[in-house]
């Protein structure tokens, strides 16, 4: 017992290495650094064909990618954020089929916050300036299937989709995203590998908010959806 408990303290501390070469060094389910390190774990432990090119569908600034090398196209619906390609991720119109080993998915998880929908900060820099009301029953899992039928055309088989999810109250409700993402993607022919927490040290805080209803999130999801029936390598070969 004890001998499993040092093993496990001792694995947890071992830098990540690539699954199935016949050792245990998983990866956390729980993260707390950067999204680019995670990226970068991720790639590490899920690949089975090389990442790159990595296409970044919902690039806006490129934050992931700040410090890092990888050969990342960006597309993003906004030309002001000066993307490779200028396109909406629904339709990712001319590009082609099964070149990418990674797509980047990170959309907007809020719709336009208060009564002015286009120019606030926090709305322009965070893309939430798309319908999310009514009709769109108050929450913007609507954007998925079609992207999701995109990411799979571009992706090469075994190919990586790795998703930002964050769930959100919109007009006095709960709405769970990350719920949606996973059944979409199943339904579009992903395999859903995994499911990661991301915290951040402390929860978005506005101070128009008088009354706390719902729990405060400081976490997000990373969804890791493989082109593939497989979920897993099998000794490190495919
Ligand atoms: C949450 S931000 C992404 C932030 C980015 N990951 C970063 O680290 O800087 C979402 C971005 O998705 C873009 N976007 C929203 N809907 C899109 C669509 N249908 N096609 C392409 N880009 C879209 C927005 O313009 C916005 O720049």
């Amino acid at each position: 017992m004890l001998e499993q408990l040092a093993l496990e303290c001792f694995t947890e501390h071992l830098p990540m290495s690539r699954n199935g070469n016949g050792s245990y060094r998983p990866i956390s389910s729980v993260w707390e650094g950067s999204d680019g390190e995670l990226l970068e774990a991720m790639f590490k432990f899920y690949a089975v064909i090389p990442p790159e090119p990595i296409l970044d569908s919902t690039f806006n600034a490129g934050r992931f990618w700040k410090v890092s090398k990888r050969r990342v196209v960006s597309m993003d619906k906004d030309a002001k954020y000066k993307p490779m390609i200028v396109a909406d991720n629904r339709v990712m119109k001319g590009v082609m089929d099964s070149q990418f080993g990674v797509v980047v998915y990170d959309p907007p998880h809020v719709g336009p916050q208060g009564r002015d929908k286009s120019r606030k900060k926090f709305d322009v820099d965070f893309g939430a300036t798309v319908e999310c009301g009514k009709d769109q029953n108050w929450n913007l899992s609507y954007l998925y299937p079609p992207f999701l039928k995109q990411a799979k055309r571009v992706l090469k088989p075994e190919g990586l989709l790795l998703a930002k999810i964050t769930d959100m109250v919109n007009n006095h409700r709960s709405k769970w995203p990350h719920c949606d993402f996973m059944r979409m993607a199943e339904e579009a022919g992903f395999t859903v590998c995994d499911l990661i927490v991301k915290v951040r040290n402390g929860p978005m805080v506005s101070n128009k908010w008088q009354n706390a209803h719902h729990a405060r999130k400081r976490h997000c999801f990373w969804i890791v959806c493989r082109k593939s029936d497989d979920c897993e390598r099998r000794n490190g070969k495919k």
